[in-house]
């Protein structure tokens, strides 16, 4: 009976390795949302963090995700602006690409609308790894170990649809839930400092009025909105997506999370620090016909501004950059 058990419990082990793969979702957090015709599996995001470290994804060889995503910054790019295939710049700033298995768009235009099909958008944009993908494919059909992590991830050789899929799955398992924000709202009231608490008290409420976009567990409604960061908008935002003049200005709302190591912010990392970020919001910025109503003049006092920018670094999970399943 013992022996019957224990090759039960390996054979179950066996099984549990090959066909799912467990994600630790932090207290707090909803399921994780997974597409249907790509479950998660071990060999998947093996096969996807792979691809997302390989610079052989770019032309030149010398450009992987990892290049402008890095783990030590929660996986944005503290260049204000990337620089792609023979250090080519694009005109936004790269974003942190943590928690967004729950995120309804992509990109800050919101241009993608899943993470398989947002895969693709840096495989062949000129200004970042400039290949063709049916190239890439070349390059892993070449490459016998790839050949076979294909085969093992998804019964099939490597094409363009499972290269993106196999990249999703290693971005969905990215799941960060364990700052001292955290830890407060799980119960421990020390977690946080008096000034960390003050500040999300404005966060949360009508004295900083964050939380009308910056909501819910991780900070963010998925919306589009116009923070009043230009009262001209050279990149267009979502209207590039829509093309309708109400959407002139209007960027997706990005999570507050890991905030601290994200730097610079906005869509074009035109603010350097986070104290700059809330002198902006305290000033109102620049008013146009797509603002929200929700961004006015805060006025806040020197010491809110300071509350806030403690609050904003208590949503640092630390254990995040150092994650071993999420390096190379
Ligand atoms: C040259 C730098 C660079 C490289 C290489 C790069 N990215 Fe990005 N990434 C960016 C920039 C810049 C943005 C923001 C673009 C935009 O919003 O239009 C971005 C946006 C994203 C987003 C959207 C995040 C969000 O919050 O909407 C994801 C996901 C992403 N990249 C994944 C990848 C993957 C996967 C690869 C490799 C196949 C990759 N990136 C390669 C710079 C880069
Ligand atoms: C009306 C919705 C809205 C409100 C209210 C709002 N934000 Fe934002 N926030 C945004 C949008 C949209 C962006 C991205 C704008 C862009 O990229 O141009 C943003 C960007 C940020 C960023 C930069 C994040 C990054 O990754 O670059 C920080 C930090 C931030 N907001 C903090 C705050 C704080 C603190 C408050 C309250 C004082 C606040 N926001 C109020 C919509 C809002």
């Amino acid at each position: 009976m013992g022996r019957v058990s224990h090759l039960l419990a390996i054979a179950m082990l066996v099984v549990g390795c090959t066909d799912d793969f467990d994600v630790d979702v932090p207290a707090g957090f909803p399921a994780l949302p997974v597409p249907a015709d790509n479950a998660l599996t071990a060999e998947r995001v093996h096969l996807g963090k792979r691809l997302f470290y390989d610079t052989q994804l770019s032309r030149t060889r010398e450009v992987a995700c990892g290049s402008c995503h890095l783990a030590e910054h929660a996986f944005a790019d503290p260049r204000r602006l990337s620089a792609g295939v023979e250090g080519r710049l694009g005109s936004r700033n790269a974003p942190s690409i943590v928690n967004l298995a729950y995120n309804t768009s992509f990109f800050w235009d919101g241009g993608a609308p899943t993470l398989e099909q947002q895969a693709i958008g840096p495989i062949i944009n000129p200004l970042e790894m400039d290949m063709k993908i049916g190239d890439v494919v070349a390059r892993l059909e070449a490459d016998a170990s790839y050949v076979d992590a294909f085969d093992r991830a998804y019964d099939t050789r490597p094409s363009p649809g499972t290269v993106t899929k196999a990249l999703a799955s290693f971005m969905r398992t990215i799941v960060s839930g364990d700052s001292r924000y955290d830890r407060f709202q799980r119960g421990d009231a020390t977690a946080l400092t008096e000034s960390e608490q003050r500040g999300l008290a404005i966060a949360t409420g009508e004295r900083g009025e964050c939380f009308h976009c910056h909501v819910g567990f991780n900070f963010t409604n998925n919306g589009f909105r116009n923070n009043n960061l230009y009262a001209d908008y050279v990149d267009l935002g979502r209207a590039r997506v829509t093309e309708l003049a109400d959407d002139v200005g209007k960027f997706k709302v990005p999570t507050l999370r890991n905030v601290a190591l994200t730097a610079p912010y906005m869509h074009d990392g035109s603010l350097p620090t986070l104290e700059a970020v809330v002198e902006h919001y305290s000033s109102g910025g620049f008013a146009s016909p797509t603002s929200d109503p929700t961004i006015r003049p805060l006025d806040l006092t020197a010491e809110e501004k300071r509350d806030l920018v403690a609050f904003l670094r208590a949503l640092t999970d630390e254990s995040l950059a150092t994650d071993p399943r999420f390096r190379p």
